[in-house]
Parts: structure tokens; C-alpha cells; sequence
């Protein structure tokens, strides 16, 4: 249609469902990510966003349902396939997750070791990670040299030395102070300018998401039960809803 921006989908998950015996954790459960868009997932604890996410990196086996990376069915791909596209997608894990023993320099090459890639390349980019995060003085220190706000932005910037089109967030905020946590969804968004990237961030942090949210979908019951703009969200009169900006 003339004058309508078509954006592109560069994540899709349809009716995905997931039991674990009797406890029926993903009912159905419908999302997408629009090209350059920032989306927020909530869910109370338990409720299931890490088994969407594994079952969305391929770490585990969905029982029902469809998940599209960038127009590919990850479903049916083979695992080599699946490690190319791995490749475009960059993952914040919950907590940081840096390997102790290793420098900040070799945390930041980790996700590149199985790249044909000359070391003078891999210098230039762990280089250009880390000044995106602000960081470069860090290349030296090991992990428990550094504070907690740091040891985010060094996972922060290795989920982003591959230049990934998709970046995922786990709790990027949690356990880190107000001030700091400001500075990391700051850089959030530093990033996405930089890169053009699209993001899917689960996080409890109601400021997280008024400062970053284009869209927000609430996971409850095991299904999108709402979505929506934060303001829409969080001015909604039902109870359910309410409970997560309280
Ligand atoms: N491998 C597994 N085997 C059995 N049950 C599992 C497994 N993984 C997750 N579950 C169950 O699935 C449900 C959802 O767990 P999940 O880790 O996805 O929650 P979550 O929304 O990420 O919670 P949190 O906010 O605490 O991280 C829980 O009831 C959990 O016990
Ligand atoms: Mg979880």
C-alpha cells in the first residue's frame, strides 16, 4: 500500500506450547519483533520466559508451535545452519555470566573462536566492543576486578562483538543499582543507533521498561495475555495487568 511503511519481522513465535509433565508452562504463546524495535517482555517468575527463550535459541525442544529467525523455520534447521544464524543474534545473559578466568580481552573473543578469523581481526573488534561500552581501559582486568555495572557492559559487549541484527536481553538491569542501571539502558540505546539492531528484553524493572519499550507484552497464564505501549499497559484498570507496575 502507497504511504505504508512495511517493517520487516526479524523474529516470529506462534503458538508455541511447552509442558513439563503436568506443569503447562506455554499455553499458545504468539510474539514478534519488528525490524529496529525495542520489545519488552514481563512475566512474574515462572511464568515461562526462559523456557520461550531457550526454546527460541534452540536449547530446547518446544512441543507445539512455530519460531521464524529472519525468515527461517528454526525448527527444521540443521545445527550448522543454526549456528550461522546464532551468529546474528547477540545474548545478554542474566547476571552477566563472564568467564572468571578469563580476561576481559579472552571473554570478549569467546564468541568468535570457532570464526576463520585472523587475531589482528579479532583485536579490531573486541577493540570496537569495548569502546562502544565505554570500556577499552578494561581490556586487561580480569572479572573480579570489576564492579558489578562493568561486568555488564563487558557482557553487553560481547553480545555485540559480532554486530548481531537481533539482541536479547535477560534481566539486563537486575541486581545492579538505580544510577548504574540507568547507565546500561542508556547504552541500550546507544547500541541500537549504532547498529540498527532490533531487541527482545525480559526484565522485571518497571523504569527499565518506560525508558525502553516500543511495544510490551505481558506473558501470563503461558500466553501474550496483553500487549501494548508502556502507558497503555500501565494505565490499564485490569488487576492482572496493574499487579506489574505496582
Ligand atoms: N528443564 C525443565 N524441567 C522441568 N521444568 C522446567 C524446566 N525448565 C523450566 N521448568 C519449569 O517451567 C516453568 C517456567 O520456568 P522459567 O525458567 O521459564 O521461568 P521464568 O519466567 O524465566 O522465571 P524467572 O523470572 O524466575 O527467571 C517453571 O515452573 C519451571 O519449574
Ligand atoms: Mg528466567
Amino acid at each position: 500500500m502507497a504511504g505504508v511503511e512495511q517493517k520487516k519481522i526479524m523474529l516470529s513465535i506462534k503458538g508455541l506450547k511447552k509442558r513439563f509433565g503436568d506443569n503447562i508452562v506455554l499455553k499458545g504463546f504468539d510474539m514478534f519483533l519488528e525490524e529496529g524495535e525495542n520489545l519488552v517482555i514481563m512475566g512474574k517468575s515462572g511464568s515461562g520466559k526462559s523456557v520461550m527463550i531457550k526454546c527460541l535459541m534452540g536449547l530446547m525442544q518446544p512441543d507445539s508451535g512455530s519460531i521464524e529467525i529472519m525468515d527461517k523455520n528454526v525448527l527444521e534447521l540443521e545445527h550448522a545452519e543454526f549456528d550461522q544464524l546464532r551468529k546474528k543474534i547477540g545474548f545478554l545473559f542474566q547476571g552477566s555470566a563472564l568467564y572468571d578466568s578469563m580476561t576481559v580481552q579472552e571473554n570478549l573473543e569467546f564468541p568468535l573462536r570457532k570464526q576463520n578469523m585472523p587475531q589482528k581481526e579479532k583485536d579490531v573488534l573486541v577493540q570496537e566492543a569495548l569502546e562502544s561500552v565505554g570500556l577499552l581501559d578494561a581490556i586487561d582486568l580480569m572479572p573480579n576486578e570489576l564492579s558489578g555495572g562493568m561486568k555488564r557492559r563487558i557482557a553487553l559487549a560481547r553480545a555485540i562483538i559480532l554486530h548481531p541484527k537481533i539482541i536479547i536481553y535477560d534481566e539486563p538491569t537486575t541486581g545492579l543499582d538505580p544510577i548504574t542501571a540507568k547507565e546500561i539502558i542508556q547504552l541500550m540505546r546507544d547500541i541500537q543507533m549504532k547498529y540498527g539492531s532490533s531487541a527482545l528484553i525480559i526484565t522485571h524493572d518497571v523504569d527499565c521498561s518506560r525508558v525502553i519499550a516500543d511495544r510490551m507484552i505481558l506473558l501470563i497464564d503461558g500466553v501474550n495475555y496483553v500487549e501494548g505501549s508502556f502507558s497503555e499497559l500501565s494505565n490499564s484498570k485490569d488487576d492482572k495487568i496493574q499487579a506489574f507496575f505496582k
